[in-house]
């Protein structure tokens, strides 16, 4: 009676369940290291807080906003100008958003209706899965496997799935997999969506945490894409701002211009001073993103040569704040994930919660700096838990 039938679809995700163990334990004197969350531990530049400052001090800064003032749109068609080479009107191609998660949300209920059928990604971010349902959409999972180097295989996508399917959503550099593709991907997503008349939503979020000089592509770096796509990027990982929420998506003017339309019902835009404080960002010195991205590059390289080093083979991420790591040889990743939090003290997030194809694998934030990071390789060293089962 309380909860929608809806809304009883998409609730209760891993994350509360871990969380909940966390505190339990917490709660009895224990120390937990939490590698569990997506959530930045570094601080956003300093120019960036200065700005929020001044204006949070001005009391002409607290009115509805309603949407994002035209300069911030001149600042993210800057920015897109400056990273890939992409031209955007800030006019019609550029909608601020309070997060891209609210963005991911209000898209789907912006463009789909009941029985439509969206491609999405197989583990991966849940807002991907839990957005179409919201909107009485169907899913069809797209399979993102170690043999398939976690990018979809199109052409396995049967013909009358092609034919119905109304959005495909994908993330690159991704969440949870850390996976990443070059822009001849997205070629030929954008030569796929066309043929089958398919629209793409693609989410950016960690476009500038990659890692050895790799430098991830943008959807819209492909001509033609900006006809059937939208991509979403957001402040929160780039720039450390994720409570500070800003976000944006960019492309398809008739899709931007839907999502305004739903988003209309539910928000009055971004606090003033969040908007100059995320042009700021936007316009200024870049550097900072740049340290950002070597400190969890070097925080990547401590953590899996010392899981290496006690036996648990992890890859290297090229990009994103997450490790994607298979779980011992015969464990349940679910089992393995509150084993390793009674037994290490160190809390993660297996990898099953983020879809069925998850299942085996467990998600390790490289969210601690390195010191925490090396106490958690040393506890879980101590804990047994890689030894026993390898
Ligand atoms: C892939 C991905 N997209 C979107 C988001 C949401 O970011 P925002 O803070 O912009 O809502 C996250 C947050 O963890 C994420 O991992």
């Amino acid at each position: 009676m309380y909860r929608s039938d809806r809304l009883k679809q998409v609730s209760g995700t891993i994350f509360a369940l871990v969380a909940a163990r966390k505190r339990e334990l917490e709660a009895a004197g224990r120390h937990i290291i939490d590698l569990s969350i997506g959530s930045p531990d570094l601080p956003p530049a300093p120019h960036i807080i200065e700005r929020l400052r001044h204006e949070v001090a001005d009391p002409n800064n607290y009115g509805y906003t309603i949407q994002c003032s035209a300069e911030f749109n001149q600042a993210v068609a800057y920015w897109y100008a400056q990273r890939f080479g992409v031209t955007l009107n800030p006019a019609t191609e550029v909608l601020g958003l309070l997060g891209s998660q609210e963005g991911l949300a209000n898209i789907c209920l912006a463009l789909l209706n009941p029985g439509d059928l969206v491609l999405v990604p197989d583990p991966a971010y849940p807002i991907y899965q839990a957005g179409p349902q919201l909107a009485g959409a169907e899913i069809y999972r797209l399979p993102l496997t170690a043999e398939n180097n976690y990018i979809p295989q199109l052409d396995r996508i049967p013909p009358e799935v092609c034919a119905r399917a109304k959005l495909i959503i994908l993330n690159f550099p991704s969440n949870p997999l850390a996976a990443t593709v070059e822009l001849d991907f997205f070629y030929e997503l954008v030569e796929f969506a066309r043929r089958h008349s398919i629209l793409i939503l693609h989410d950016a979020a960690y476009s500038e945490l990659a890692f050895d000089g790799f430098r991830p592509p943008s959807l819209l770096q492909v001509p033609g894409a900006k006809e059937i796509g939208v991509e979403m990027n957001s402040l929160s990982k780039t720039f450390n701002l994720a409570g500070c929420r800003m976000a944006y998506a960019v492309g398809n003017p008739l899709m931007l211009q839907a999502l305004a339309e739903m988003k209309s019902h539910s928000d009055y835009g971004p606090f003033e001073p969040v908007q100059r404080a995320a042009i700021a960002a936007l316009t200024g010195p870049q550097d900072y993103v740049r340290q950002t991205a070597l400190i969890y590059q070097r925080r990547r390289d401590l953590l899996v040569s010392g899981l290496n080093a006690l036996g648990w083979s992890v890859n290297k991420s090229k990009a994103t704040m997450f490790l994607w790591a298979k779980v011992p040889e015969g464990q349940d990743d679910h089992h393995f994930t509150f084993q390793l939090m009674e037994k290490a003290g160190v809390a993660v997030i297996p990898g099953s919660g983020f879809g069925e194809y998850g299942r085996g694998y467990v998600r390790i934030g490289l969210v601690q700096d390195e010191e925490l990071l090396q106490e958690a390789v040393r506890r879980i060293a101590a804990s047994g838990l890689i030894r026993a089962a390898s």
